[in-house]
Parts: structure tokens; sequence; C-alpha cells
């Protein structure tokens, strides 16, 4: 046997990976003794993530548990997260590249910290003229460009929360976060590129808008002359911004606890939920995360490559880098354009340090072979991550051997929009790795995995995943919507009059024997395509719009790349022909409702349901059939029988 193949073997087998020395010598945290500081100090010991902020005045109080669940973090104290994302890092820093940005067809910018305090001073300066107030929800529906993150600064610097709409999404589910966030002012773009051709985003935008109340819009010219349609009445970034050139805007204080942003998520309903996060908890949270996860300083070259549309992006390109003073990556376009190798060129070309992605990118990875990445030197890593899903132990093995060189730590992090940072993860430099299991809680963070009374359960077993404890980076709320925090988040395993608040991600999770916990998915009506979180109640109201479907519901199927597919079982109405036309006015109808990212992998028509009794579709079941083969494969659900036959088991089973 030659060596290669016997290295694949042993790495194959091997079940732990200890930190490589090389990292320890230079990591940030070093010391296990850190969870125990965290035990014995806490809530105060989260003063030290406060601490890698600059404030313009110390807080108070590090925690107020006084009206659980609505708790509140570094209470009294102020600052502004455009100031300490930028300008704070102004003297020591200011001609150190802040953003690197890479479009697809090859152009690239590069903005230092001087030059984007400049472009963040004239697009506040725009945003204060358009009539943007302090708590405006200003909305932003931008691909990854670089006047996105500077727009969402800009924001910050004046105290209008930003509410960023991943571009991905359909015109009309634009208009539905707009209206949820009472948000009149739009900044998007005329387009971007996608494998070599311009896409039109304006019109998509502009039909949007159509469906809202009236709203100032600002378009950034990204494709110029190649944008398949042209500004009309909207106003142009780039004329609006110019003239502010130069001059600057005071960062305007905020309270700790003032609102930074609102992202928009799935949830079980059919309404996005409307994520409130903070300024003093989120930031901190963020910046200590990225220091003590991603090991990331200020000298580091560190790329997240999700969008930033999703709240990763947030959390781990924007706001936690840049508070810290590095240098972050943005890439416009897809991973295999013009060629399979377009990541390991740039990690090769910028000498990328860090690379934080998703495992539905690393299996594509590995679907592609070696010879992508091996044609590139990225000997400049040292660091590598994962996020948004299960990573399956082979994904990671092949991450760390082939992306990594086998010197690089992988850290597969746990964390949801809800939480704003990471949340479960080995710390790099101090924790064994085990592929497959994301690791312990950080420290300060509770987490248990517990049966449906709340009753945690032994290890091995398999269990909800609740958190038991605030951390600053929390939801406060939703927006708007303190009932729907209270029921989505804290009903389940919480016992008010014992003071006890437990949170429930709504995951599966199993506990072993030294701690570590591996999430298992979604137990809720949320499917995670790609990494991207799609609430099937969402799909099934899509569906249910066209005319002709009387009935829908909808499931996630595994699948060997995207982690899940969407499967949709449809009932026609009476006379409704099932043709393959019909099949894609469905599909369109999800698209147009969602996004293409949300398009159904299977349209299966059924004359029927599973149901419960009381009439609850059994999605459980529905999930069970399109991942079995033995089941029947999805043609044969069309034959009534088996539909019914599945039903008499299930209500004999309920019966037993
Ligand atoms: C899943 C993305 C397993 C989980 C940051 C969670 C993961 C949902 C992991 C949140 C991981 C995220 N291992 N599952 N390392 N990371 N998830 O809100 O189901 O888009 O609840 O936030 O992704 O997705 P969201």
């Amino acid at each position: 046997m030659s060596e290669e193949p016997q290295l694949e073997a042993r790495l194959e087998a091997q079940e732990a990976f200890e930190p490589p020395a090389s990292f320890v010598e230079q990591a940030n945290v070093t010391d296990e003794s850190i969870y125990e500081a965290f035990e014995e100090e806490w809530p105060a010991a989260w003063e030290r993530a406060a601490d890698l902020l600059d404030w313009e005045r110390e807080w108070d109080q590090t925690l107020d548990d006084s009206e659980e669940p609505f708790y509140e973090w570094f209470v009294g104290g102020e600052l502004n997260a455009c100031a300490n994302c930028v300008d704070r890092h102004l003297d020591e820093r200011g001609d150190q590249p802040a953003i690197e940005w890479v479009g697809e067809p090859g152009e690239t910018r590069t903005y230092s910290y001087s030059e984007l305090h400049e472009e963040v001073n004239a697009a506040a300066a725009t945003l204060r003229d358009l009539g943007v107030e302090t708590d405006d929800v200003v909305t932003l529906y931008m691909p990854m460009i670089p006047e996105l993150p500077i727009v969402m600064l800009a924001c910050a610097r004046i105290g209008a929360p930003h509410s960023v709409v991943f571009a991905g999404f359909s015109a009309s589910a634009l208009a539905e976060r707009m209206e949820a966030a009472d948000s009149d002012v739009l900044v998007t773009c005329d387009g971007y590129y996608r494998r070599g051709s311009p896409l039109d985003h304006l019109s998509k935008a502009r039909e949007g808008l159509d469906q809202v109340d009236e709203a100032t819009t600002v378009v950034v010219e990204r494709l110029g002359e190649d944008a398949p349609s042209t500004v009309g009445s909207e106003h142009v970034y780039g004329d609006l911004v110019d003239p502010h050139r130069g001059s600057e805007v005071e960062p305007v204080t905020r309270d700790a606890e003032d609102m930074l942003f609102l992202m928009y998520t799935s949830g079980t309903t059919g309404k996005p939920k409307g994520v409130k996060h903070t300024t003093g908890g989120y930031l901190s949270y963020t910046a200590w995360t990225s220091h003590a996860v991603l090991d990331i300083e200020p000298a580091d070259t560190y790329w997240c490559a999700a969008d930033i549309g999703w709240i990763t992006g947030h959390s781990y390109i924007v706001y936690g880098p840049l508070a810290l003073g590095t240098t972050t990556v943005m890439y416009e376009g897809t991973p295999d354009y013009p060629e399979k190798d377009r990541l390991w060129e740039i990690v090769d070309d910028y000498d990328v340090n860090q690379l934080y992605t998703a495992p539905t990118a690393i299996r594509s990875f590995m679907k592609w072979g070696t010879e992508h990445p091996d044609t590139h030197d990225l000997s400049s890593l040292r660091l590598l991550g994962t996020v948004g899903e299960p990573i399956n132990p082979r994904a990671w093995k092949w991450y760390y051997r082939h992306i990594g060189g086998s010197s690089c730590p992988v850290v597969d992090t746990w964390w949801q929009t809800e939480t704003g940072g990471m949340m479960i993860s080995t710390l790099p430099g101090v924790g064994t790795m085990k592929p497959g299991t994301a690791g312990p809680p950080l420290p300060g963070i509770g987490a248990d995995v517990v049966d449906s009374e709340g009753v945690s359960v032994a290890p091995g077993e398999a269990g909800y995943l609740v958190v038991d404890r605030p951390w600053p980076g929390m939801l406060r709320t939703l927006y708007q919507n303190d009932e729907r925090f209270l029921e989505e988040y804290w009903n389940s395993y919480s016992d008010p009059e014992d003071g006890e608040w437990v949170y429930s991600p709504e995951d599966g999770a199993k506990l072993d024997d030294d701690g570590y916990i591996t999430v298992l998915g979604r137990v809720d009506d949320v499917v995670n395509v790609s990494g991207h979180r799609i609430g099937t109640m969402e799909v099934e109201s899509a569906i249910v719009g066209v005319e002709g479907v009387a009935e829908a519901a909808v499931v996630g199927s595994d699948h060997p790349v995207k982690g899940e597919v969407i499967y949709a079982y449809a009932i026609t109405e009476e006379g409704q022909p099932e043709t393959e036309s019909f099949r894609e006015e469905i599909v369109e109808s999800v698209e147009d409702g969602i996004g293409s990212f949300a398009r159904p992998a299977e349209v299966v028509f059924t004359p029927e349901l599973p149901k419960t009794r009381s009439g609850k579709i059994m999605r459980r079941l529905l999930a069970d059939i399109a991942n079995d083969d033995t089941l029947g494969n999805t043609s044969t659900l069309r034959n009534p029988d088996i539909v019914t036959d599945i039903q008499q088991e299930v209500r004999e089973e309920e019966d037993r």
C-alpha cells in the first residue's frame, strides 16, 4: 500500500483530534481554566466580552434579570457599534485593509479602515438627508457587494436599525419583511453577477415595492451598463453619496440595550419572526466569540464565505471581525465560477488565515475532488470553521486534511439567528475535537439535552437541546411581539413559578460522556436546505395559494450535499389535471413567495395526506416516506392504498 491510502484509512478511523501544537502556541485562548473562571464569576465573567469594545459610558450592571426572560445586559452602558467597528481602529491601523472584496467577474476592491470610515460617513450623511432618524428601520436588499456592510455600518452610526433581506428572497418576501418592520426606506442595487451573467435585482425589488406603502428607495449601481433594468424614479446611491465624501457624521450614542438590527427568520408558523438584537450585548458577544473561537487578531486576513443576508454574515463577516479590527474578505459569487478552485484561489491570493464556511459547501468541495485545493498554496490557513448544519465526520475529516493540511483546528460551531453568535463549539486552542460533534457549550453558556418533560437525558440518548442561562448575544424579543417571543422560545421547559427560564432552540441533540453535544437537526417544522433555514409552513402557504391546489404538506428529505431538500405533497382540487406544467406552476409559486433557494426538489401529487385524528398532517411520516425507499418512492404515494395503509398503521399505533 502506498502511503496515501494508509493515511486516509487512519484518518477515517480516528475519532478525536488534539489542537495542533503550532496553533496552540499562538492561540488567543489556551487555558482550560477559562471554563471554571466563567462559572465562578458568572455573570460578571461576561465583562471580558464587553471589555473588547470601547464604551462611551461604562455599564452599571452586567445582567439585569428582574424581568425574565426579558434579560438586559451591560445595563446603563453606552456605545456606538459603528464607532467600535471603524473609528476606533483609525489611529492604529487606518491603512490596514478592513474589507477585501472580490467580485465574481474578477475585479477586486480594498477598503482600508480609513477608506471604510469615509464611505460609511458619506452613507450615514446620505441616510440623514433622506430623513432617516434614530430608531427608523432601514431595509437593505443587496447581495455580496461592499455597499451592503457599508450601509449596515452607516445605519449603526446614526442609530437606525437595519433589516437585511437576503438577496435571494423573492419580491413578496421583501415586501412582507418591510411591512412587518414598518420600514419605509430601502437600499438595494441594480443587480449582480452570477456564473458570469449579470442578474437583474432591481426589477425584483420594484415588484416588492409595489406591494408596500410608499418607500424611499436608493439603488447602488453594481452593474452599471450591464444592468438589465435602468434606474428610474429611485435615487442613485453614488449620486447621493458622492457629495458627502469627506464629511463626518458623529456616531450616535446608543444605550447597550438599543436595537442594532432586526433579522427575519423562519419558524413554525407561516410568518417570519423579526429577531431583535441589541447594540451592547450582541456586539460584545460577536467580538468575544470571534476572538475566542475564530482566534481572530487584527493582523489576520479572515474569511467567512457565508452571505451577509443571513445571521452568519452579520455576526462573522461584519460585526465580530470588524470590532476586532481585522481584515474581512467578501466574495460576490459562487464557489465554482469560473472554476471549481475559486475559493482556494482566493485563500491563496489573500493569504487567508481563517476560513469559516458551511458543511454543504464542504460536501460540494469533496465531490469536486482534491485536485482543486491541491493546485493552490493553502499554507496561510491557521483555523477552519463550519456552521449552519450538522457536519458528518467524513466531511469534517476531508476539510481537516485537504484544506487544513492536518494542521488547523476545525471548529464546528452550533448557533442560531436568535443566539446572535456561537454557543457550542470547542475552543480551538484548548479542546479535543471530535468530528461530527460540535463540542461542549462555550465558557459561560449553559446547555443541556432533555426529554419532553424537561428532564436531562443520559449521555448517548437523543433529546431536545435547551439553553438554561442567559447570554449577552441572545435575542431580546421578536419585533413588536413579546407574546410570540415567549411562546416560541420559553414556554416548553420553563417553570416561571420556580423562576426557572429555559430557552428552547428547537433542535434535537445528544450528549456524550465528556459533555460534548452532537446537534441532530431541527425538531420543529423548519428544514435546512444548504444551510438556509426554511419554514415548511411558509412553503405550504405559497403552494396552497396556487389555484387548483386543495392542500399541501412540505417536509425535508435528506440530501448528500445540501443536507436536506424540500419535498412537497399536494392534493389537487377536483378536475385539476396533475400535469408536469401544473407541477412547474407550484414550483414557481414557491419561488415567487419565498425565493428560488426554497424550490421543492419534488412535487408529489397525492389523493390524501396522512393525518392524526385531530387533523394534523403527519409531517414526520411524510419525511420518513421521502427518506425511505422501502416505504415506496415518491410515485407510490400516488397510490391511495399506500397512504391509507400508512394512516391505518399510524392510527393503530396511536390506539396502542
Ligand atoms: C442548525 C445559522 C448542527 C441548527 C447560524 C440551528 C447546526 C439552525 C449548526 C440555525 C451546527 C447551525 N451543527 N446544526 N454546527 N449550526 N445549525 O438561524 O438546526 O440560520 O437551529 O443560524 O441551524 O440556523 P440559522
